[in-house]
């Protein structure tokens, strides 16, 4: 009887090690080796054994000569998603979907297979049955003939109807649901994930068809299974947003063919997800009167301008120790600008609770909208509104300075075109604008000459 072979893997990184070993070599974290079977008697590729195709033979070709058609980019049918993959879905690509559970992974990728009607595409679930898919197929009410579904979660199978559909596009759902029978590990094992993605990264490589791999992540937001997953496949796109909220945003966290800066917009609705071409409607609150503690920042998320409404709210601690709470903010940074307020302002914050909120459920890392939280904050301690057609575009700095910011050129136009009157920038980002606006442009150097025009 042939000996069953087992190591050890560490579940965080993907790490091998033959015994058992507290905090892993290569990652570093604790606690994180398992004991897994692994029998590789058949060591080749589940692909290969299954198609008829002998593999493309390997030669060395100059760079000139490579026919750049061959890269030439398929049309995902959705302009969000489109942008996101930097200019479309490149063939032969591998793009991994993360994000949490109920935020429309598979929602997004269903949606994206009926769209392609010209292409054959093969969307398999080794989560939901036929009926699931069909039900949800329905209510995004779109009608496909080219698009095929299969429920299986052995990869062999899988690719024995691959080759039968020759599909363009082939989506898996979920990854973590995966086995193959090479391996006796259980789905979801670090050596199951890790086999599974390398067959469909060679798979996509030798057969130029683009592949949709479905991530799931762990409590603290990371893709589940081993970081070698991240680093074998092209792009990797996280879905996210609060789920109390419809909005979903979809962002790229690496990109071998486009920008790692992208971010496409989606509202989850009755029929599907809807894409949000102008965000900054939906960011902005409607209303009618002025209201304190609010202020628009014109922020810039990957190339795309977006006013956000932030909103602060400051009152008098109830206890000893004041609060603090941010939604969609940096809790250190607001830390940082109170005490530039006090500090260098002489504004008394100590003792006041401070709760901030990015409107719409965005989380947002653009320094540039700092300027609108110190405004928003002392228009809600002063109990002062700010005029709704005032917007803000500027980082303050530790000694309460008013810096420059990047592409402010798009911020200002992006004001402009939605009907605001003044944008509030830093002197630095003023003098080397040399463009006409209809807006106006104020120029501030320090807090206090926001706070004078501001609130007189
Ligand atoms: P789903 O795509 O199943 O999420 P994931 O694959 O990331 O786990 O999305 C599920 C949620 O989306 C579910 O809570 C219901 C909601 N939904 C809608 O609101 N409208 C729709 O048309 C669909 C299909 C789903
Ligand atoms: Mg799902």
């Amino acid at each position: 009887m042939a000996k069953i072979k087992k190591a050890f893997f560490c579940q965080n990184c993907g790490a091998e090690s033959p015994k058992w070993v507290g905090k892993c070599p290569s990652c570093n974290q604790w606690n994180t080796f398992i004991e897994e079977v692994i029998a590789k008697e058949s060591s080749k590729d589940s692909w290969q054994v299954t198609t008829a195709t002998t593999p493309t033979k390997s030669k060395a070709r100059k760079l000139k000569d490579i026919a750049t058609e061959e890269l030439s980019r398929l049309n995902s049918h959705s302009i969000e998603l489109n942008r996101v993959l930097g200019g479309g879905l490149v063939p032969g690509s591998v793009i991994l979907l993360g994000g949490e559970p109920g935020i429309g992974k598979s929602t997004l990728l269903l949606q994206l297979a009926m769209n392609m009607r010209s292409l054959d595409v093969l969307y398999v679930s080794g989560e939901e049955s036929e009926q699931q898919v069909k039900m949800r197929a329905e209510r995004l009410n779109i009608s496909s003939d080219e698009c095929y579904f299969l429920s299986e979660t052995n990869i062999q199978k899988i690719f024995h109807q691959v080759k039968e559909v020759r599909p363009k596009v082939l989506v898996i759902d979920s990854i973590q649901t995966l086995h193959s029978e090479h391996l006796d590990s259980t789905p979801g094992s670090v050596s199951q994930v890790r086999e599974c993605a390398g067959e469909f990264q060679k798979f996509a490589k030798q057969t130029h068809t683009s592949v949709f791999l479905i991530g799931h992540i762990t409590k603290d937001g990371s893709l589940a299974g081993p970081k070698v997953l991240e680093h074998m496949v092209d792009t990797v796109l996280h879905f996210e947003g609060d789920r109390n909220y419809g909005y979903r945003i979809l962002r790229t966290m690496k990109n071998r063919f486009g920008s790692t800066s992208e971010l496409g917009i989606f509202e989850m609705s009755g029929t599907g997800l809807r894409e949000v071409s102008n965000p900054s409607e939906i960011l902005l609150s409607q209303r009618e009167e002025n209201l304190s503690g609010i202020a628009i920042a014109a922020s810039i998320e990957g190339s795309r301008p977006m006013l956000i409404e932030i909103q602060a709210l400051v009152s008098s601690a109830v206890y000893g120790t004041p609060q603090r709470s941010t939604t969609g903010f940096d809790a250190r940074r607001l830390n940082m600008l109170l005490a530039v307020l006090e500090k260098k302002s002489g504004f008394r914050l100590s003792m006041k609770d401070v709760f901030l909120n990015i409107a719409g459920g965005l989380k947002v890392d653009d320094p540039a909208i700092d300027l609108a939280v110190v405004c928003a904050i002392l228009s809600s301690n002063e109990d002062v509104e700010i005029d709704q057609k005032i917007c803000f575009a500027a980082e303050v700095g530790l000694s309460g300075e008013i810096r420059s910011v990047n592409h402010i050129e798009q911020r200002i136009s992006e004001a402009e075109k939605l009907g605001f009157k003044s944008i509030v920038v830093s002197k630095y980002n003023s003098k080397s604008l040399n463009f006409n606006t209809g807006i106006r442009v104020v120029a501030v150097s320090k807090i206090e000459e926001v706070f004078r025009f501001v609130f007189g």
